[in-house]
């Protein structure tokens, strides 16, 4: 082990010291960065200076590039997105619900990846919620009941026209695209088993969970925001505070995550690449 862990202290969360991600990294290094991702579910890599080749080469090495619907790239690149809020801008807030990236495509992308570009003075921090945590603290009967649920998943809400980055949100400055393929529904397990680690999580949550395969809407709707109250417990909270000059990479197959404001007047802006599934 040649990489200095500390713990965040939380459910999941660690701070990752004592490598450069500025330039290429040797194979050991990736494979223990990996080690560390997978058991800490999001690690953060504080002290470095990466630009957005380091972020490209880094995302590579852990995986490689997912696929983003809905987000043009920033300009000469393909891969890489900007979460984007400018000082003055007035539009609600993005990514303030709690999600896992994308959990509505066939083959959601394994990790996140953001590097802070601009970030403001106070506020703005990124909340996770371990799902290992909050499936394994559930009543026995319960994880049962889960384990036999296929969940219905779709971008509508967020990304249809109608939705709330839809066609009247016009004063964005991210470059959101919605399309009417958000419209479209993909069903995955409830209870996932991790394809790395072989434990389970709930995967994923009410807002792009829009229904439970042979509920009816109402009662699938009743116990998706039941369990989203379970699975969004203060327990199961790793609160990350940005700083200039870091990285942090996550799992979606083990946590949800969510953006904070608090940072009115104050311009932010960090990276994202998505890391593809692990197959
Ligand atoms: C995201 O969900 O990708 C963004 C999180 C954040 O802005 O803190």
């Amino acid at each position: 082990m040649t990489l200095s862990v500390t713990p965040s202290g939380a459910s999941c969360g660690a701070e990752v010291r004592g490598v450069d991600l500025s330039g290429p990294l040797r194979p050991e290094m990736v494979a223990e960065i990996r080690a560390i991702w997978l058991a800490s579910k999001v690690i953060a890599f504080p002290d470095q200076v990466m630009d957005d080749d380091a972020l490209e080469r880094f995302t590579l090495a852990m995986g490689g590039f997912g696929v983003d619907p809905f987000f043009d790239p920033i300009p000469s690149r393909d891969h890489i997105a900007a979460i984007l809020r400018e000082a003055d801008e007035q539009s609600p807030l993005f990514a303030e619900n709690w999600h896992s990236d994308w959990s509505f495509l066939e083959l959601p992308p394994a990790g996140t990846c953001l590097l802070a570009i601009n970030i403001p003075p106070f506020g703005g921090d990124t909340l996770f919620a371990d799902q290992v945590a909050a499936f394994s603290a559930l009543p026995d009967a319960r994880k049962a009941q889960f384990r036999q649920l296929n969940a219905v998943h779709s971008a509508r809400g967020a990304y249809s026209p109608a939705g709330a980055y839809g066609d009247k949100d016009t004063q964005r400055s991210m470059a959101i695209r919605p399309s009417p393929t958000a419209l479209e529904t993909r069903t995955h397990p409830l209870v996932q088993c991790h394809p790395e680690t072989g434990e389970e999580a709930l995967f994923s949550c009410a807002g792009y969970i829009i229904g439970i395969e042979g509920m009816n809407d109402s009662d699938a709707m009743a116990l998706l925001f039941d369990l989203l109250a379970w699975q969004s417990r203060e327990e199961f909270i790793y609160r990350h505070r940005w700083h200039t000059n870091m990285l942090i990479l996550w799992d979606n197959r083990s946590l949800l995550h969510k953006a904070t404001g608090g940072y009115e007047g104050h311009r932010r802006e960090l990276h994202r690449t998505t890391i593809a599934a692990f197959s």
